[in-house]
Order: structure tokens, then sequence, then C-alpha cells
């Protein structure tokens, strides 16, 4: 597909069944690789505080360097969908959540911008899609949480924590979110997520249930230091070039073998 991608595509992808390939990336090179490679969405994600900037959690990135990384990104590709995060702190009000997405759109280039939470996160999402401002939500383990959830754990493994991530999807996607983000919880629960919404649902540890796949592009090359996610798969394992192991994981998550059972919580 060479025309660009845009939420209304990624909604024909879902009623299609044709599934969505995600993938993180930071800056002008590798989103220009992850567009050859047939990406369809591109996440500019503050996990680039670490896997970047060699911090030890993503609390310390600032609008800032999300501004930074998405304008490179932006140079870097004219195809993909560019959705960037907003990291620690930079919406704990709705007019500092609008202040600080016009920023990420206006002078980074992103398309949408997503933010980590659920009910109390509802009236900003409203505010900012009111304002002509597209919102990806992120559920389940929410990492700039880490320190309120005790650890980078699966979440909604009872039936309360469950309950509480579908009732939050729902409202978060009345209050204009147009794609989730749902991140280590188990599969039967995304799964049940992703056929009750009406917008696409990108998994990251969430099973094979959801409408498309996210990786974190250090992850599945296999050059992240220290510990790899048991969800994440390392595709240059077996590929001859970076282009190559990006195609592979994009025509994996296309044809449905990524995630495998092994990459799965119950
Ligand atoms: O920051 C990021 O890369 C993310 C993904 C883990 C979904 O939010």
């Amino acid at each position: 597909m060479n025309s660009k991608t845009t939420i209304s595509t990624l909604d024909t992808m879902k009623a299609e069944g044709r599934r969505i390939a995600v993938l993180t990336a930071y800056d002008a090179g590798f989103a220009r690789l992850a567009e050859a490679a047939g990406v369809d969405v591109i996440l500019v994600g503050d996990s680039l505080g670490m896997v970047v900037q060699g911090q030890e959690s993503t609390l310390p990135v600032t609008v800032e360097d999300m501004v930074y990384h998405t304008a490179m990104v932006k140079r870097g590709c004219s195809r993909p969908l560019i959705v960037a995060d907003m990291p620690f702190m930079s919406h704990g009000t709705p007019r500092q959540a609008l202040d600080n997405a016009g920023r990420l759109m206006k002078e980074g280039g992103a398309h949408m911008v997503k933010l980590e939470g659920g009910h109390a996160q509802v009236e900003t999402v409203k505010h900012l899609t009111d304002r002509a401002v597209p919102v990806c939500a992120h559920l389940g383990l929410l990492p700039q949480s880490i320190h309120q959830l005790g650890g980078y754990k699966v979440q909604g493994r009872d039936s309360r924590g469950a309950e509480r991530i579908l009732a939050d999807a729902h409202e978060l996607q009345d209050a204009g979110a147009q794609m989730l983000v749902l991140e280590c919880v188990p599969e039967l629960l995304a799964r049940e997520i992703s056929l009750a919404l009406e917008i696409p649902v990108i998994g990251i540890g969430a099973g094979r249930g959801c409408d498309g796949q996210v990786l974190v592009l250090h992850d599945m090359l296999g050059i992240t230091p220290g510990k790899v996610p048991r969800f994440s798969r390392n595709f240059m394992a077996e590929a001859d070039s970076i282009e190559g192991a990006i195609r592979a994981y994009v025509d994996a998550v296309h044809d449905g073998s990524f995630p495998a059972e092994e990459h799965c919580f119950r």
C-alpha cells in the first residue's frame, strides 16, 4: 500500500480484519527503514527514555525530547501515521495537555498523540478531541505509573482489574479516542476489548486477538540492553538487514503469525 495511512485507513483495516503493524522509531533513519518495510503506524514512544537516552524509566522524558524526536521521524517518512507519546507530567490538566499536544503536532508533525491512563484521563481526551487533536489512549500496564504499580506487571488478571480496564476503554472511546494501545494484559481480556470497541486496538503483550501489534524497535532488533520482555521477539536473529528484520515483523503481524502462543499472557 503506497498511499498515506490515516485513521480512516486503520478503521477500514479493522473492519476488514486486516491487522495493523505498528513500530516505534525515534529518528529519521529508522523512520525511513520502517516506511520502506511497510510499517503502517510509527509510534514515537517515550520508551526512547530507556532505549535511546539510557534512563531507567520513561519518567525523565520531556515534551522537548518528544518534539525533537517526532520532528526527526516526520522528516524521515511520509506514508505511515505518526503517533507521538505525551510524556509523564505533560497532560496533568486538559489545558496543559492541549498546549503540549499542540506542540507535538505543530512543531513535531505528529498526526496523533498518545496518552496513558483510564478514567482520570477522560476529561482530557474529550478536551483534546473536541479541539481536533486525535488521541490514542493507552491502558493496561502504564509505564509512567510504574512506581504506583510496583513494577512492570501484567494488568487485569483479576476480575476487578479486568472490568476496570474494559470500562475505561469504553469511556475513552466515548470521549473521542480514535485508537487504543493495550499493554501487558491477558489475551482473553484484550480480545474481548478489541471485539467490543469500534476503534482499532493495538496490543503489546496483549495476545493475538487485537486489531494490531506494536513493538519497541530496539526489542525486536535484539539491541535492548538488559532483559527483553517475554512478549517481544528478536526479528534480527533470522534477518540479514535491519530493513529485512522490520519487514519480517510487519509480515508476521499482517499474517497473524506474531504474536505466537509464547508471547501471550493468561
Ligand atoms: O513508549 C512506547 O514505546 C510505548 C509502547 C510500549 C506502546 O508506549
